[in-house]
């Protein structure tokens, strides 16, 4: 599907043809309704308009499949922006002439289409069925939502910029169902992202039935979660910890796999090896070097790797060869990151099988690996796709590389003659948390803004003309380690993946932040009707926070991370709306005040309102969110470890070193220390790092939380034993603070016993 190469068309168009596009982008119709993303090549504000009615058609070319699919989308699209449920048709003489047009032209660019909306008709013109719903997605923008729908008239030339423009979905550290999957594939083609990248097994599950090898889901895809609040919750029918997990059937693949190719989603399947290989090793340990026992429920990057005997390799090659047939599209992703040669070194029969393979060191097996499955896919007429860690000497000129290293690695596998896909660690991986607003849920806590997704430019520096056809294009990546629901899962992804789509769509010429902003202001509400939950974290209305990061009554300023949209405010509980009081400057608060406010853009809210109760009793105390982390070794949001069922509070911590800085505490007069405090589960394989962990001096069996003045050096000023908390979920920990004088400094920091548990904080107040 993606053989053909349309990449880079317009990088770096000649000069009258810049002009000509810079020309173009500056009559783009203002971002209000009318405006697309990802924004289209080429765009033209005619004269008049074209009105929808419910009586208007759709008309397709007779038996053209393609064409009707695409019009179809465009109807079940329209319905939902805007109630009208319109008919599609096939052309026949007598086909009214006021109606929605879609031909096939030859001659376009694969995937590129024209659109033309005059006051007669609209038409839309595409050589590929994939240029056709592309056509029909850049349409259902342009429909405005209002009750009057009047099409202004325009005319659209488009095409991509890169071929690839994919995501990456993990579904080996969380399932998800595959109504989801087929979900995300929906709007993926809204955005005219064309290839998800399915990440299937890793370390803690496999997510993929293979025929032959019924144990790697009957064991592999099952795992007890980490904490013990899981290891606590009983299954009645095993008497055991309940298990989390879940597979694809290779029927439910099938179908899935069915339902992306009629979206122009191309499925690119990976089966992670020799590395992240716990799970289809803890179902049958004789593919490992040592035994690995339950499917483990560790984060980060584990010893465990196939052994890589002749028996091994043959299952691998059974594995793809099943995975072959389920998937027809022409790439398979082999993984090969993040590959740890220990157990190897350590191993006998890993030894004497290097020799016997004539290699010098058993780190070689890995390319012996990368080779043999490179040949076999080639056999079976498949091009290998592997993570960067696959370049090195003798790398079939066949293979693809996921660049996930940054632009160097990218240069040097295009400079090796590989084509590559640029996926770079930390600004497209989409578990990085988008915001460091207090509600974001759990992921990792350098943020990663839309705006920062938005900034990478995949030219890398040093690229000439003739190697850049070898740079395909872009793919974020959705790690789920800390996406136990879908619908963190859809938070992490939208709208970060309007701007992945732009790097991709758009021609870096036209692309422009504000521009983009303001087009998806009118994208969001469209995606909201057809129930896409995206995240609200750049438009949500955030207080700004003091020096000491505290809220008290007094002047209040609100903001927005992309500062777009009007912020109206309420004080009085109510609901904010588009006519409630508008926010200039900051606002004066009395003494106990709710705050209500949300942004809007034409009328529409662009967030979830927030609330923020104001009192003094507020400005003396923090979330452990609020609060300043004493280090960023590996800082994480996470959960306290409680019930399943019930809530679990988000916690920020270095899991490096869980302690925390709480600035400038009056402390002048008698108080009360209390600290609203959790365990968090210790799972991470971090290798020789865990032996830079702090724990800290306990003082007693438990540990306990230990509060210093004037930073973590300082006097030691009251320590909370956690012989008092609770095992699993928050406790109360309450001691009474000395008299000092005067404003300080808090360090709050755990020592504990091991690693395991680690704690931390909830929140931490100062009373009376
Ligand atoms: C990766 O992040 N291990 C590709």
């Amino acid at each position: 599907m993606l053989s053909y190469c349309t990449s880079l068309r317009w990088v770096s168009p000649t000069l009258p043809r810049l002009l000509a596009v810079l020309v173009l982008a500056s009559v783009l119709a203002p971002a209000k309704a009318g405006s697309v993303v990802p924004a289209p090549a080429e765009s033209l504000a005619g004269e008049g308009s074209f009105r929808l009615l419910p009586s208007t058609r759709i008309v397709v070319p007779p038996g053209d499949v393609g064409a009707r699919a695409a019009a179809r989308s465009l109807a079940v699209l329209l319905a939902s922006s805007t109630g009208l449920k319109l008919q599609v048709r096939s052309a026949e003489p007598g086909s009214p002439a006021a109606a929605i047009f879609f031909k096939r032209q030859a001659g376009l660019p694969p995937e590129g289409y024209r659109l033309e909306v005059s006051d007669r008709a609209i038409t839309i013109a595409a050589t590929t069925g994939a240029g056709l719903l592309y056509a029909a997605a850049t349409l259902w923008q342009l429909v405005p939502l209002d009750a009057d729908q009047r099409v202004a008239a325009i005319k659209v030339r488009d095409q991509p910029a890169y071929q690839w423009r994919g995501l990456m979905l993990d579904s080996a550290r969380h399932f998800q169902q595959p109504e989801f999957v087929k979900r995300l594939i929906d709007a993926m083609a809204l955005l005219k992202l064309n290839v998800l990248h399915w990440h299937l097994t890793d370390d803690q599950g496999w997510r993929l039935q293979i025929r032959r090898y019924p144990k790697l889901t009957s064991i592999g895809a099952f795992r007890v979660p980490a904490g013990r609040a899981a290891h606590a919750d009983i299954d009645p029918s095993t008497h055991a910890p309940r298990r989390y997990g879940g597979y694809y059937s290779q029927a439910t693949v099938r179908a899935i796999v069915a339902y992306a190719a009629q979206r122009h989603v191309l499925i690119v399947p990976e089966i992670d090896m020799p590395g992240h290989a716990s799970a289809a090793i803890a179902a049958y340990p004789e593919l490992g070097t040592v035994p690995v026992g339950a499917v483990p429920a560790d984060w980060g990057i584990y010893d465990h790797v196939f052994n890589l005997s002749e028996a091994t390799c043959e299952f691998l090659k059974h594995v793809l060869g099943e995975v072959i047939e389920l998937f027809p599209g022409p790439y398979v992703h082999i993984g090969g990151d993040e590959v740890q040669t220990r157990e190897w070194a350590l191993s006998p029969q890993a030894q004497a099988r290097a020799a016997s393979l004539g290699l010098n060191d058993v780190a070689e097996l890995r390319r012996y690996l990368i080779d043999r499955m490179a040949r076999f896919l080639t056999a079976h007429r498949r091009r290998l796709v592997g993570w960067d860690e696959i370049i090195g000497p003798g790398l079939d000129r066949d293979a693809l590389v996921m660049s996930w290293h940054g632009p160097d690695v990218a240069l040097a596998a295009i400079g090796r003659g590989n084509d590559t896909v640029l996926s770079p660690w930390p600004t497209l991986y989409f578990d990085f948390l988008q915001s460091d607003a207090e509600d974001e849920p759990p992921g990792r806590v350098k943020t990663v803004t839309l705006q920062d997704v938005y900034g990478l430019d995949p030219r890398a520096p040093g690229l000439t003309p003739r190697d850049a056809d070898h740079l395909w294009g872009v793919q974020a990546n959705i790690w789920t380690e800390h996406m136990r629901t879908e619908e963190r899962v859809w938070h992490a992804t939208f709208p970060r993946a309007a701007a992945l789509a732009e790097l991709g769509w758009t021609a870096a010429a036209l692309r422009d932040y504000p521009d983009f902003v303001a087009r998806l202001e009118a994208l969001l509400p469209r995606l909201r009707r057809l129930g896409v939950p995206y995240a609200d974290s750049a438009f949500a209305v955030r207080l700004r926070r003091g020096a000491d990061a505290g809220v008290a009554p007094g002047r209040v300023e609100l903001y927005t991370e992309s500062g777009n949209g009007e912020i109206h405010y309420t004080l009085d509980g109510t609901l904010p709306t588009a006519a409630s009081p508008q926010y200039r400057d900051a606002i004066e608060i009395g003494a106990h005040a709710q705050l209500r406010a949300d942004s809007f853009a034409a009328g529409e809210p662009l967030a979830t309102p927030r609330r923020y109760v104001l009192d003094a009793a507020i400005a003396q105390r923090r979330s452990s969110r609020e609060l300043e982390l004493c280090s960023v070794g590996l800082p994480l949001a996470l959960e306290i470890d409680s019930a399943a069922a019930g809530e679990r509070p988000l916690v920020r911590l270095d899991i490096m070193n869980p302690c925390w800085i709480w600035r400038a505490v009056d402390l002048s007069t008698p108080h009360t220390l209390e600290a609203a405090v959790g365990p968090v589960p210790f799972n991470y394989q971090i290798g020789a790092d865990a032996d830079k962990i702090r724990v800290g001096d306990a003082h007693t069996a438990s540990g306990e939380l230990q509060v210093r003045l004037d930073g973590c050096d300082g006097e030691p000023l009251v320590s909370l034993p956690l012989a008092e908390a609770a095992p699993v979920g928050v406790s109360m920990l309450r001691a009474p603070l000395p008299v000092t004088r005067g404003v300080h400094d808090l360090c709050l920091r755990f020592a504990r016993p091991g690693l395991d548990p680690m704690w931390a904080i909830d929140w931490v107040a100062i009373g009376e």
